[in-house]
């Protein structure tokens, strides 16, 4: 086992083999687990684009080596291949700080093995981050709660480890979590697909739940605590994630039960003001029309998809960062944390 991984950790999404970048195929879990090779900036970002990889932090460290990757077999073209990589998803903010910190490289003239270095630092600091978080974020419960999560925040999206799930790993090992809960996150499956397979994998036990099923989940007491991760958190703590998260921090307010955000501080965005701020991503109304590649609806009809939801700060009980953590979020206790945008 690689020394960065532990028991109950043990997948690797994002691996740089020296002159390419694997990744594992998302697309494709559970059925089979195969790899995606990448070996232009111009692939990674299709990869990003085609959700081979993603989750926010994962979809920076991709973009990372992206950048490696122009300058390894094309350093002609590295603003270009910049602009690609930074175009190819708009929500996940992740994605524009990994590049943001490869161009300063560049600026300061770093060559290949610097830029390397540089990816392999960002790829490297997110696994310690989702650590601290972990432990930040299980302190925070009780004992032997029950939470439910969504979409998929695990080692799949990160460099390992895990955001809301890194918080449930933690909990989990040391008994403060009984039951965890993954919501389906239609209509790519994520939490169905990824985070119980993620999860199974690693030992560690899971109940399935329809997204449709949440609030009646909250309503009997099962779960005291909604944990979900992030794309981009505002200077006023409101924060975008997967779509579906809104109406999961609706129901738990209603429920008492609590709600906890867990992201590290790359996914903080304090250049924007609030969520209304923030550019949600809609993707192709086909990811509507089918299940299981079976079309389920009728030829003819209209669909809309955003994939991505803003979840106001006044919801949300404890945003988790490896910095801290922000009980009760606004903008004051946002930059006391991070310093104003
Ligand atoms: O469309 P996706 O699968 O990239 O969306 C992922 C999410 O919304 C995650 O919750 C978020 O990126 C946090 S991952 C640690």
């Amino acid at each position: 086992m690689n020394p960065t991984q532990a028991s109950h950790d043990t997948v690797r999404a994002v691996l740089w083999q020296g002159s390419h970048l694997r990744l594992l195929d998302q697309r494709l879990l559970p059925a089979e687990e195969a790899y995606v090779d990448c070996r232009s900036a111009q692939e990674v970002a299709e990869a990003i684009r085609e959700l081979v990889v993603r989750g926010a932090p994962a979809i920076g460290i991709a973009a990372a080596w992206g950048v490696v990757l122009a300058a390894q077999h094309d350093p002609a073209r590295l603003d270009e291949a910049l602009a690609t990589l930074r175009a190819a998803r708009p929500t996940a903010v992740n994605l524009m700080w990994a590049l943001d910190r490869m161009q300063r490289a560049i600026a300061r003239g770093a060559d290949l093995a610097a830029l390397a270095r540089e990816a392999q630092a960002i790829q490297d600091e997110d696994l310690v981050a989702n650590r601290r978080m972990g432990a930040a974020g299980a302190a925070l419960l009780g004992n032997g709660v029950g939470v439910l999560t969504h979409c998929n925040t695990g080692s799949l999206a990160t460099a390992g480890f895990g955001t809301a799930l890194g918080v449930i790993r933690a909990g989990v090992e040391t008994g403060r979590i009984a039951r965890v809960y993954a919501g389906e996150t239609r209509p790519w499956l994520q939490g169905a697909r990824l985070t119980m397979w993620e999860l199974l994998r690693d030992g560690i036990p899971a109940t399935l739940v329809a997204d449709s099923a949440a609030a009646h989940l909250m309503s009997t007491g099962r779960v005291q605590w909604v944990i979900v991760g992030a794309d981009r958190i505002a200077a006023n703590g409101d924060t975008a994630n997967k779509i579906g998260t809104y109406q999961l921090a609706i129901a738990a307010r209603h429920h008492g039960v609590k709600f906890m955000v867990v992201a590290p501080s790359s996914t903080v965005d304090m250049a924007t003001a609030s969520g209304a701020d923030i550019e949600i991503e809609l993707r192709s109304p086909d990811e509507l029309f089918a299940y299981g590649g079976q079309r389920t609806v009728v030829e003819g009809a209209q669909a809309w998809n955003p994939v991505f939801d803003v979840t106001p700060a006044s919801l949300i009980d404890a945003i988790v960062t490896e910095r801290g953590v922000v009980e009760h979020p606004d903008t004051a206790r946002m930059a006391s944390l991070f310093g104003a945008g």
